[in-house]
């Protein structure tokens, strides 16, 4: 299946009948202006079953789901929570506004995920809390994370917002962590433009989060419309899932003879990626920026310069004061992710015909900075 790019294959959101048929559907029941209703229902029912959860807090963005689910699972004053230092910026804030300690940690050698023997070693009797997020089409070891968890009386939330469709021996991400979150911002594999979830198989967990979210109206809603635009995507998500992961298996192997990119490994039989990333080893597998050869930062710039829609990873926690948080482990890895990360946005991926012009693209840019 290949899908068409009027507006050009980094266009984001796609034209879709089914969305404008159901946004179309939505003025005409007046639905566009409701609270909730038929499509909140239908669209946490969608969720219930892909991600096969119990329970489905629907909200208005990734980030407060996060601080939600921190609530949930009863997270506050006193309490540590252990991340990665290389995460997305607003799950260290969301430790902090329910008044917890960030706890970093390092991420895996050539991996954006938490490193498991770290975060092992770096529980104390204060820590509550995990937050693992999969980042950039790398899965974390979600199964061994839940095993220590369990071993070591921890709670375990999963930022699944960057790879809803994933799966790990046919079990979908989203479906690990005591909760999970996703997000539909806008340049998300689901998006509303805005908007997140919490998903749990824990009544007690769903329960004080309803409680924490309910002010005589939601606090944190999302609406009817969203979720109207948001169900024909669910129904397209596996599908778009697949063509993603080829496309990605399609590039890694298109690219593979380039020293200086070191791409995100396939680690499961069913990535998702809502980045594509690599790791800019300059001098040839060096992590060490060399001042002979162009910076990452340049390197964007050229690829931008050919319409590639490609920029940097996070800047990661490294630097931050021990005033904020507990620093407990040595974290060179996630340094070095946040330098070298070169990211690959989605939309590119399901456009299958076009991966071999990307890695031409690519390869050319590359060639020209040696
Ligand atoms: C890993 C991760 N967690 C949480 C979020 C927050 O989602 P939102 O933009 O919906 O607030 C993002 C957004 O990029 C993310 O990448």
């Amino acid at each position: 299946m290949t899908i068409a790019f009027p507006g050009g294959p980094t266009r984001w959101p796609l034209p879709d009948e089914d969305v404008r048929a159901a946004l179309l559907a939505c003025y005409a029941s007046g639905d566009w202006g409701r609270y909730d209703g038929a499509n909140t229902t239908a669209l946490t029912a969608s969720l219930q079953n892909t991600f096969q959860r119990e329970h489905v807090q629907l909200c208005s963005s990734g980030t407060i789901a996060v601080e939600l689910a921190l609530r949930g699972l009863r997270v506050g004053a006193g309490d540590e929570v252990i991340l990665a230092a290389y995460d997305f910026p607003g799950n260290f804030r969301a430790i902090e506004a329910v008044g917890a300690r960030p706890v970093l940690v390092d991420i895996a050698k050539d991996r954006w995920t938490i490193d498991v023997q770290q975060l092992a070693a770096a529980i104390s009797p204060a820590t509550k809390a995990v937050i693992v997020s999969h980042l950039h089409g790398d899965l974390a070891d979600i199964e061994a994370i839940c095993q220590l968890a369990k071993e070591r009386n921890l709670q375990v939330l999963e930022d699944a917002c960057q790879v809803p469709g994933a799966m790990i021996s046919g079990r979908p991400i989203g479906s690990f962590g005591d909760a999970s979150v996703l997000s539909f911002g806008g340049s998300k594999l689901l998006t509303a433009g805005r908007g997140g979830a919490v998903l749990t198989s824990q009544a007690d967990v769903a329960q004080r989060i309803r409680v924490f979210s309910s002010r005589g109206n939601e606090a944190f809603p999302l609406s009817e419309l969203q979720a109207a635009v948001l169900l024909p995507q669910m129904a397209k998500l596996a599908e778009y899932t697949r063509i993603r992961a080829e496309s990605a298996i399609q590039l890694r192997y298109a690219l593979r003879d380039l020293a200086e990119l070191s791409p995100v490994a396939q680690t499961s039989d069913l990535m998702a990626y809502y980045k594509f990333a690599w790791r800019y080893l300059p001098a040839g597998g060096d992590a060490q920026l060399d001042c002979r050869h162009p910076t990452r930062d340049g390197l964007i710039c050229q690829l931008q310069a050919q319409g590639i829609d490609v920029g940097a990873g996070f800047r990661g926690f490294n630097k931050r004061s021990t005033n904020r948080c507990r620093i407990a482990s040595d974290l060179t890895n996630a340094q070095s992710a946040a330098e070298t990360t070169l990211l690959l946005h989605h939309p590119i991926l399901l456009q299958p015909d076009a991966i071999e012009t990307l890695a031409d693209a690519v390869r050319k840019v590359i060639a020209g900075q040696r």
